[in-house]
């Protein structure tokens, strides 16, 4: 007999847990060309993706596909080095399936998940390299992680979202942005299927929608945050600039410099923001 979504995610957490008996309380999944947080962490123990039963493997060769146990300024955490995108094939059941089981609904023990990427930025007053701290979001994919039969044990059929991204992180990220000197935007982040880049139409669809970046992922994953009870931050480094009037061809390698570049503020802001969690 085939297994429920459930007992999957049971499996999976079995799994894990029979490797470390450790609880982390913060989730962070990290964007392309935005690794280095990892670095930071003092390692536990790492886990590959494919020896996890039900993980999704990564296709993506930017992408490691690990799951990292450790503590980042003294707290416990567990981090995707490598995330999954709905670009590359994978249902956004697939996308999010890490998060159902971070979950301290059910699975490891993560309250607060906090989320990186590499955006384009439509707003005119962004620049390349710019952080900008997500304060909502548009679901622009055309698909929802929650399709299909709600399983009650992990959370509502109809979500409240309201406050996607939670105001009490966002302020406190403002706080340790500020100490730290490191200037924070703040925006509507869009989700579209990717993998193109927008056309100078599009962009213009988006911006006039009331977002201010787009990009291919991290609506998913905040979806299955909020129907599990987690609070969620999120924040895009803004890599090209998607302004339909003056705009230029922009390559995939061009979007990872500009990320690499700004890396290390996002990293020096979201341990900082770890510590005071
Ligand atoms: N569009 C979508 N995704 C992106 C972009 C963009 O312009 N830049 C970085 N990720």
């Amino acid at each position: 007999m085939s297994m429920t979504f459930l007992e999957q995610v049971q499996e999976s957490i079995s799994y894990i847990r029979k490797h470390t008996k450790m609880r982390p309380e913060i989730g962070i999944i990290l964007g392309t060309g935005l690794g280095g947080l990892v670095k930071e962490i003092r390692k536990e123990i790492v886990l590959d993706y494919d020896e996890i039963p039900h993980f999704p493997i990564s296709t993506v060769e930017s992408h490691h596909g690990k799951l990292i146990f450790g503590t980042l300024a003294g707290r416990k955490v567990v981090a995707m080095q490598g995330r999954f995108h709905f670009y590359e094939g994978y249902t956004l059941q697939n996308v999010t399936y890490p998060v159902r089981v971070m979950s301290h609904k059910i699975g490891l023990g993560v309250k607060t998940l906090l989320i990186s990427n590499a955006a384009g930025g439509m707003n005119p007053e962004f620049r390349r390299g710019d952080l900008m701290i997500i304060d909502d979001h548009i679901n622009m994919q055309g698909d929802n992680p929650l399709i299909g039969e709600n399983i009650d044990e992990l959370g509502p059929r109809f979500p409240d979202m309201s406050e996607p991204y939670s105001k009490e992180l966002i302020s406190l990220a403002n706080k340790v942005a500020r100490d730290l000197k490191i200037k924070v935007k703040h925006g509507v982040f869009v989700a579209v299927q990717g993998p193109n880049l927008e056309t100078r139409a599009e962009y213009r669809m988006l911006r006039n929608f009331g977002a201010d970046a787009v990009g291919m992922s991290t609506v998913p994953e905040n979806i299955i945050a909020n129907h599990m009870g987690m609070r969620s931050f999120g924040i895009s480094i803004i890599t090209d600039e998607c302004f339909p009037d003056t705009l230029e061809p922009v390559s995939v390698e061009q979007i990872i410099k500009i990320a690499n570049r700004a890396e290390p503020k996002l990293t020096k802001l979201m341990k900082e923001l770890v510590r005071q969690i």
